[in-house]
């Protein structure tokens, strides 16, 4: 692989220990899906961020590499294991707590912005159509890619770290043009709300894998729609990018390559929808997954307006969201209902089996699917207003 006399330099350890470690990550990588070169980024994001996922053994090695390491471009974090200023309300053990603060700390000491969520693209991290980006967090990729026009691989947490570090990032994959096209057209009715664009995406997820749809018959989408949409296809499956014909911006200059064609139909969704229906009682219902933005927290303020939350619900969010829903009255109106708002964590990444919950409910399709497949849980994956409903009767 093709090498600048910097990049040159930061693998050969002139430029310090961190860049030379990154370097040879990437160099690794890059020799892996053969890039020819590496390409400047103008972001990144993190993940990785949970003690449970790092371990004493992932923090050691972030140590070492804080000992001289400075990322050189924006870069953000996925969430936490815990939420940062209110953990107590999450019930959460002391020596995780401390080991939790211990990974935010070093992530810190590098320069990483500790956003804690995976909606980078709603507290800042907002790259512009074109721009070579180097993301992990496969709903945040997804969104990057399809709703932005932004280019990014599927990094790892480590990959987007060395990225970071470098500034830079192999020129392989989802940065070129050619392999930006959709690899199945598929044709659908309107979905009717965020839960049914989920319940498309864990269909498409199965059948696509990690190929690229083209969905065409979709009139209107909201960004929190695409957002649902794409993380169901993006965990249920391992797309890194989709198109929606008239909407997403690289839609148009791709639609001729489409190879595969299929079709689903409302009772396909019906069908998603029986697999997931369960009498179990929920212990926890979540929403926001991926976090929530300001408008959909105002809305779920609406419907809990005047009820009462009788199980435990929470509402994941990041914190600058909150902080605009505190300034809004948002928070309040969903506090006086019982509800609780944590920010910087949401209850894949958080231990919340050492919470005694074994059955969830939420409305998130990527939410249903780790919480059964990773964490062994009881789901029911229910639309916005029935986790509503289930909270307050
Ligand atoms: Fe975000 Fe956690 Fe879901 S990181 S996408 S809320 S699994």
């Amino acid at each position: 692989m093709y090498l600048s006399k910097e990049e040159e330099r930061m693998l050969i350890g002139e430029l310090g220990y961190a860049a030379q470690k990154a370097m040879e990550i990437l160099v690794a990588l890059g020799k892996i899906y053969d890039a020819e070169r590496l390409v400047p980024i103008t972001s990144a994001h993190v993940s990785g961020v949970s003690y449970a996922n790092v371990g004493e053994d992932g923090l050691g090695f972030l140590e070492e590499l804080a000992s001289d390491g400075k990322v050189l471009v924006k870069t953000t974090l996925n969430p936490a294991g815990m939420d940062l200023e209110r953990w107590s309300t999450m019930n959460i053990d002391k020596e995780f707590v401390e080991n939790q603060l211990r990974v935010i700390d070093v992530y810190s000491r590098m320069g990483i912005e500790i956003t804690c969520t995976c909606t980078p693209y709603f507290v800042g991290n907002e790259p512009r159509m074109g721009d070579h980006i180097a993301w992990g967090e496969s709903s945040a990729v997804v969104y990057a890619n399809s709703v932005i026009g932004a280019r990014t691989n599927r990094e790892s947490g480590i990959s987007a770290l060395a990225a970071a570090i470098t500034g830079r990032t192999p020129l392989y994959g989802l940065h070129f043009e050619e392999n930006r096209r959709p690899t199945v057209e598929v044709r659908v009715q309107q979905p009717k709300g965020d839960f049914e664009f989920a319940c498309l995406g864990i269909i498409v997820g199965r059948i696509v894998g990690d190929g690229i749809p083209l969905f065409k018959g979709i009139l209107h989408a909201e960004p929190d729609e695409l957002k649902a949409l794409g993380a169901a296809l993006a965990s249920v499956g391992g797309v890194p990018m989709f198109h929606v014909e008239g909407i997403t911006p690289e839609a148009e200059r791709s639609a001729d390559k489409a190879v595969e064609k299929l079709t689903i139909t409302e009772s396909d969704i019906m069908n998603v929808k029986e697999e997931y229906a369960t009498e179990a009682n929920p212990d926890l219902i979540f929403l926001g997954c991926p976090h929530l933005s300001l408008t959909e927290l105002k809305g779920i303020a609406s419907a809990l307006s005047g009820k009462k939350v009788r199980k435990k619900l929470w509402l994941c969010c990041s914190r600058s969201v909150k902080l605009e829903a505190d300034r809004l009255g948002v928070t309040q109106v969903i506090e006086v209902a019982g509800g609780t708002i944590l920010c910087d964590t949401c209850p894949i990444v958080a231990p919340v089996k050492d919470l005694g919950v074994t059955v969830v409910a939420t409305n998130s399709a990527k939410g249903a699917w780790y919480s059964r497949n990773l964490n062994n849980l009881c789901v029911r994956l229910m639309s916005t207003e029935e986790c509503i409903r289930e909270a307050t009767i």
